[in-house]
């Protein structure tokens, strides 16, 4: 397995184009399958976690193509039963359940389990589909669900921790076949819920409201092939800048979509952060102490769970007393051992982190755990004096495209080694 070492303080310099967005891409290429004809997708990041969706997708009868961030894909038939080892592999499979089911009546797919960053059930996207008619059996770790026909409906999409972001798109994807007007109450805000709606209209559905709180869906009795750029990635951008506020870097971050950063930016001008925004850019310099701050983690367009692990690897090194509640994932604090092994000081109180900031971090050899943890880990490295092993990076390269290439060419000491 490989692992990244970090030679730290090493301030970065440079311009970082930013990707394609993991979250949008993996629920846009489920969608494809909502119609027999091809669908051409653009900016899609080349992460594993992207070409395990395409196998997905070749596994249940599509024709799929990659290259050069664009992927392509005929979905002329296409089978009700997933494959068990690659939907295991990925969280984020689930988002095939809606699509099958509003083009077979029937879908086979196994369950989820729990990650690291906590307990991940899916009862509001079976009650969802349930809301629409199918007929849902969960037996041996399996759900299968059937349905004569999907009726549109009233659908409420709210949950204890918020409104589920994949289980919005599953339901908007299954009623755009559905009869009918569905309508989603307490549906998700976040842009990848809007982008994918876009998607899906472009493709020939009728829906409304995406990107507000109800959405309506007018269903249609079928879709076309269509066209579509995936939107920039906000969690890379906000790890990249999150990186260079924490190593007092100057950076310029390209393509990014200012509208999608709000909460961010708020957060890093609240630390002392100079951010200078123009257009499709970002710059991000170096201004004097950074300060400490409370941040609460919400569905958007609050402060994204996706980052709060960056922002405490930043906050470790801010001076004065820093707390980070996290109310979306309560469990989602792997990060914060590793950190005090640098020498971070994190008390955990429930899902509240209490950083009081360090004058430095050292080096250490860490073990990545989850995506937004080990990108917490490679920003530690990057503030640390000496040298920092971020062991088991397959957890990174899941979600963040070159990441280590991209730090490189600004001026990172960051290698790609084999490590345990
Ligand atoms: N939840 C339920 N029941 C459900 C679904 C969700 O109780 O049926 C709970 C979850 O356990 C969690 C909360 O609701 O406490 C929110 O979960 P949500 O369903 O919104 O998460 P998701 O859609 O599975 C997406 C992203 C995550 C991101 C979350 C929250 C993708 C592929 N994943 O997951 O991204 O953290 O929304 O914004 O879009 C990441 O990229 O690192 C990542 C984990």
């Amino acid at each position: 397995m490989d692992k990244f070492v970090i030679e730290g303080g090493v301030p970065l310099n440079g311009t970082i184009m930013v990707s394609g967005s993991k979250n949008s891409a993996l629920p846009i290429l489920a969608a494809t399958l909502l119609t027999k004809e091809k669908c051409i997708l653009h900016n899609v990041p080349d992460l594993s976690d992207v070409r395990f969706m395409l196998d997905i997708l070749r596994f249940l009868g599509a024709a799929v193509t990659f290259e050069g961030n664009t992927a392509t894909v005929e979905a002329t038939t296409v089978s009700s039963t997933t494959p068990y080892d690659l939907v295991r592999k990925m969280r984020a499979s689930i988002c095939v359940l809606g699509p099958i089911l509003a083009r077979n009546l029937e879908v086979k797919i196994s369950m989820p389990g729990g990650c690291v960053i906590g307990d991940r059930p899916i009862d509001i996207h079976l009650r969802g589909i349930q809301c629409l008619g199918a007929h849902v059996n969960t037996e041996g770790g399996d759900v299968h669900a059937t349905a004569k026909e999907l009726v549109g409906t009233e659908i409420n999409m709210g949950g204890k921790f918020g409104s589920t972001v994949l289980g919005t798109g599953n339901i908007m994807m299954a009623a755009t076949l559905a009869k009918g007007v569905t309508v989603i109450e307490q549906a998700a805000c976040e842009p990848e819920v809007v982008d994918l709606a876009d998607f899906l209209i472009s493709m020939g559905a009728r829906i409304q409201g995406a990107g507000t709180r109800r959405i309506e869906i007018i269903g249609v009795n079928e879709l076309h092939g269509a066209e579509h750029n995936v939107i920039p990635d906000r969690i890379e951008a906000g790890t990249f800048l999150v990186a260079a506020a924490a190593t007092r870097s100057k950076l310029l971050l390209k393509g990014i979509e200012p509208r999608h950063q709000v909460s961010l930016f708020h957060a890093l001008r609240d630390c002392n952060v100079d951010l200078v925004v123009e257009g499709s850019t970002v710059t991000v310099q170096p201004n004097g102490e950074l300060k400490s701050t409370e941040i609460i983690t919400e569905t958007f367009p609050g402060f994204a769970t996706d980052m709060q692990a960056q922002m405490v690897a930043m906050l470790t090194m801010v001076s004065g007393i820093s707390v980070v509640t996290e109310k979306i994932f309560p469990n989602r604090f792997m990060h914060v051992a590793e950190l005090k092994r640098m020498g971070a000081d994190i008390q955990m109180d429930g899902a509240t982190a209490i950083i009081r900031g360090a004058k430095e971090l050292q080096g250490a050899p860490t073990m990545a755990s989850d995506l937004r943890a080990s990108a917490a880990l490679v920003i530690a490295g990057l503030m640390a004096k000496g040298t920092t092993e971020v062991n088991r990076v397959y957890h990174i390269d899941r979600g963040y495209e070159h990441i280590d290439e991209k730090l490189k060419a600004v001026g990172a000491r960051i290698t790609r080694a084999k490590g345990v």
